[in-house]
């Protein structure tokens, strides 16, 4: 009995933590990513998408049902193996095990899904407008929710906002 106690506190510790750096865990929802992936950001083979905070890797999997590539960086120990067993038979899936706040995006990026909360949204889009500029390409970002203030609003659907970062000249 004593090691179950000890087992779902240690769950409930992973999960409780993340809140206090990042997004808690809530997955986005599979119909609403597959119209957003074909209305708002139409998403092909030639596209490397990165879900910053990949959960259980839902949004991996529709990017990589389209064909695309899907980085995944996830901080939760825990829903990195669940997404990693649901996505092993994609093979142009990758879920890292990492912080966001202190990791470089892919070269090959082209789309940056985030599903954050607007705490952070301030500080998400100085991190990813510095990568925008160290890759010296536009970038595309679909966030889920939560808006970046001031930052013009390519396209809308729903409750998903497109915006296209440029980089600095
Ligand atoms: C709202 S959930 C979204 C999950 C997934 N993107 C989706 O749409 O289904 C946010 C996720 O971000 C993760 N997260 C929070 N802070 C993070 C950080 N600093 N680095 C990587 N992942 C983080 C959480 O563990 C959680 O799984």
């Amino acid at each position: 009995m004593d090691w179950l106690v000890v087992f779902v506190g240690i769950i409930i510790l992973i999960f409780g933590f993340v809140v206090f750096i990042g997004s808690p865990y809530v997955p986005s929802q599979k119909r609403y990513i597959k119209q957003v992936f074909q209305e708002l950001y139409p998403l092909n083979s030639k596209d490397l998408l990165v879900d910053i905070g990949s959960g259980d890797g839902i949004v991996l999997r529709e990017a990589a049902r389209l064909g695309a590539s899907a980085v995944g960086f996830e901080i939760n120990p825990i829903l990195v193996l669940i997404s990693r067993l649901l996505s092993r038979n994609h093979k142009k899936i990758e879920v890292r095990f990492a912080d966001f706040w202190l990791s470089n995006l892919p070269s090959a990026t082209t789309v940056i899904y985030i599903f954050s909360v607007t705490r952070d949204m301030k500080r998400i889009i100085v991190k990813l407008q510095a990568e925008t500029n160290r890759l010296g390409k536009p970038l595309s970002v679909i966030s889920y929710g939560s808006k970046f203030d001031g930052l013009k609003i390519n396209k809308n659907i729903g409750a998903y906002h497109l915006y296209i970062l440029e980089p600095a000249r």
